[in-house]
């Protein structure tokens, strides 16, 4: 697939460009800064990249590039989610132009692109209910009103996905492409967070199920490495179609 990455320059982003190009994904960069780009990978992967400099909170040049370029899915990595409930971030305004830019892409072109986009572990439901796990941990919860965004779209607008990782680390701090793969792989699920450790002590009246929340997703066990979650969303990509259209994934480190 033809992919147009948006925030190429950024933790995740960087390892993006790897996992895509070693899944034979033609990438287009989309940044604010080539020289930034160039400067954080070795010249042979910044060769292998059409690059692009834009903004993310410009829907039309979004939209612009992905026609001009013949795009059939995009990754967008771009806008970090603030921690404290209060907090403000660029993210609201990052996410809903890059959709009302893919959006209107699609429209035009007569076929909903796919798109990746990525949240976070608060906006997926407690296992066995329709409450989100941020109305018991409310943190970055710029996530939520992005995901609700997503599922407000009409139909056949945007095939999209939402990656709702816990903390990601490095693996490396080198990029390279690889042929093949070496990353330990994900588990996943739809909608909830796969393979949750229940607990009685959800059934403890207000702190139960806080507690329970803290206990799995602030345990460490939901970590996951940003070279894992970039290669999930690069695997999946191959697939013309996606088991987790329309949904929020999940994920654990397999070996974990
Ligand atoms: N890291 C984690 O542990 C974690 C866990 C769960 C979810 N997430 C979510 O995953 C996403 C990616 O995280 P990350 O750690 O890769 O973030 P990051 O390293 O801070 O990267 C953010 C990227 O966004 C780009 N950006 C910001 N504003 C932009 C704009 N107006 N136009 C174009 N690009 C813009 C930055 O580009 P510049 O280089 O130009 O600044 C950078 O490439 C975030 O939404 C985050 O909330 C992260």
């Amino acid at each position: 697939m033809k992919v147009l990455l948006i925030g190429a320059t950024g933790n995740l982003g960087l390892r993006l460009v790897s996992a895509l190009l070693t899944h034979n994904h033609s990438v287009v960069a989309y940044v604010r800064s080539s020289t930034k780009l160039e400067s954080l990978l070795p010249a042979s992967v910044y060769g292998q990249l059409t690059v692009i400099q834009g903004n993310a909170i410009d829907s039309v040049s979004i939209k612009t590039v992905i026609l001009d370029s013949n795009c059939d899915a995009i990754v967008n990595t771009a806008g970090v989610a603030g921690v404290a409930p209060w907090a403000k971030s660029d993210l609201p305004a990052i996410f809903r132009a890059v959709m009302d830019g893919v959006r209107g892409a699609g429209e035009e072109r007569g076929e909903p692109l796919r798109a990746w986009f990525l949240g976070g572990q608060g906006v997926l439901f407690y296992p066995g209910s329709e409450v989100m796990m941020s109305n018991y941990i409310p943190i970055y919860l710029e996530h939520r009103q992005n995901l609700r965004l997503l599922k407000a779209l009409p139909p056949n607008t945007i095939d999209w996905s939402m990656l709702c990782p816990n903390t990601m680390v490095p693996e490396s701090s080198s990029i390279t492409v690889p042929t093949q793969s070496s990353h330990k792989v994900l588990i996943a699920s739809a909608g909830t967070p796969p393979e949750w450790k229940d607990s009685w002590v959800k059934y403890i009246p207000l702190i139960g199920r806080p507690l329970v929340c803290a206990m799995n997703a602030g345990s460490g066990r939901y970590e996951t490495t940003l070279e894992q979650n970039a290669e999930f969303i690069a695997g999946d990509l191959e697939s013309v179609e996606s088991r987790w259209s329309g949904v929020a994934v999940g994920v654990i480190d397999g070996a974990k």
